[in-house]
């Protein structure tokens, strides 16, 4: 069964399309896949993730993730509510790099560095809707973007793929893909959605409880780069999340950057498709369960929020939401210790995530 679109601003985002070497106007929309209770909002604008609606043990139905009631906000978001970001997603030194001997340049949005793809990433263009379907046993919806050669300073034209898809009981998976069509470039993804398992605009999410299949991390620099290139076991640090433990329970003892908070990579253990982590909010009895394939996630709590409208007319402050980012290594392209990111022409990326919800 096929749900017509909702269209809650038809946007004429011309010179968006442009840099996105599209031809003239696209529209934006909101699509809604829907099983039962459990509901997900999706645009094509970022390939974003505008909310996800769970029950709690009780039934009350909450959406569980942080964002903006119009579409026109995520336009200027500078917080990346819910959006797909690449080329090359998480910090990147200098927005430098050396591939093949040849060096590139890209959009330097976080000071000197370069974060989430550029000031025009992934998760600021138009994606083209390629199916649709919002109802029946397994509502999805397969989202398209070509990136063309030199976009943000990135080598080649590269087809990306996104699919988010519900299936039973309260599973929402997430499937991306890209081919490099014609150079070799680097590419990392990572889904940037910001969770409050007790419903956003509930508070803050220290009281959640979080474990994590990580026994090493990779330390942090003041600018948030894993400068040294060191992985380190997480035994005995305020990193070590292999048992269930708040959010909150050492909170003030870490800093990302020059704030108090998580903003750390882990790298998850073994390899494949695995569990990576699962939390759970005491207060309103919901879970949630992350699997990816990818070797690392970068742990974000909601740091720098401050004072950020967001939907109903809730207002979010620091660690008013957390971000469990599946992802390469950080940087990756300036370490050559960390495993390589690098697809070559006719080569595939694959970076799938299992969202499982319970309550
Ligand atoms: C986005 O920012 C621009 C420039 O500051 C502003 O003109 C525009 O109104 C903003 N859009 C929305 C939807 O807030
Ligand atoms: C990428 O994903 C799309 C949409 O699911 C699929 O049609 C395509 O076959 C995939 N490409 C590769 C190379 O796996
Ligand atoms: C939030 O922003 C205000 C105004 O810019 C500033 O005074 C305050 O220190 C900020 N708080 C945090 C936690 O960053």
């Amino acid at each position: 069964m096929a749900r017509a679109p909702v269209f809650l601003a038809l946007l004429c985002l011309t010179d968006f399309a442009l840099a996105g070497g599209a031809d003239g106007r696209k529209m934006v929309g909101v699509y809604e896949l829907k099983k039962g209770d459990f509901s997900v909002k999706i645009s094509n604008w970022g390939a974003t993730i505008m909310s996800i609606v769970t029950p709690d043990s009780k039934g009350n139905l909450a959406d569980v993730v942080l964002g903006f009631d119009t579409l026109g906000e995520y336009v200027n978001d500078t917080s990346y509510f819910g959006p797909l970001t690449g080329r090359v997603a998480q910090r990147m030194a200098r927005g430098r790099f050396v591939l093949d001997g040849k060096v590139y340049h890209t959009y330097l949005n976080d000071g000197k560095n370069a974060i989430h793809g550029g000031h025009r990433g992934f998760s600021k263009v138009i994606w083209t809707v390629k199916e649709y379907v919002g109802g029946g046993d397994s509502p999805y919806i397969t989202l398209y973007y070509r990136s063309f050669d030199g976009e943000q300073g990135f080598p080649g034209d590269l087809d990306v793929y996104a699919t988010y898809e519900l299936s039973s009981p309260y599973v929402l998976s997430i499937r991306t893909n890209a081919t490099a069509l014609n150079k070799a470039t680097p590419v990392n993804f990572l889904q940037h959605v910001y969770w409050n398992l007790g419903g956003q605009g509930s508070g803050d999410i220290l009281g959640h409880t979080l474990q994590l299949s990580a026994s090493r991390y990779t330390p942090m620099d003041e600018e948030l780069l894993p400068s040294s290139g060191r992985v380190d076991p997480v035994a005995g640090t305020n990193y070590d999340f292999l048992a269930p433990t708040p959010i909150g329970a050492r909170i003030r003892k870490v800093k990302g950057g020059n704030v108090f908070g998580y903003d750390i990579n882990f790298v998850i253990d073994g390899e494949g498709m695995r569990k990576v982590a699962s939390v759970r909010d005491g207060k309103s009895g919901r879970g949630l369960e992350l699997s990816a394939n990818q070797p690392a996630m970068q742990l974000y709590t909601g740091n720098f929020l401050n004072n950020t409208k967001g939907k109903d007319g809730n207002v979010y402050n620091q660690y008013a939401g957390f971000c469990l980012e599946t992802q390469a290594y950080p940087d990756a392209v300036n370490h050559p210790e960390f495993p390589s990111i690098t697809v070559r022409p006719g080569q595939v990326y694959k970076h799938d995530m299992v969202y499982k919800f319970s309550y």
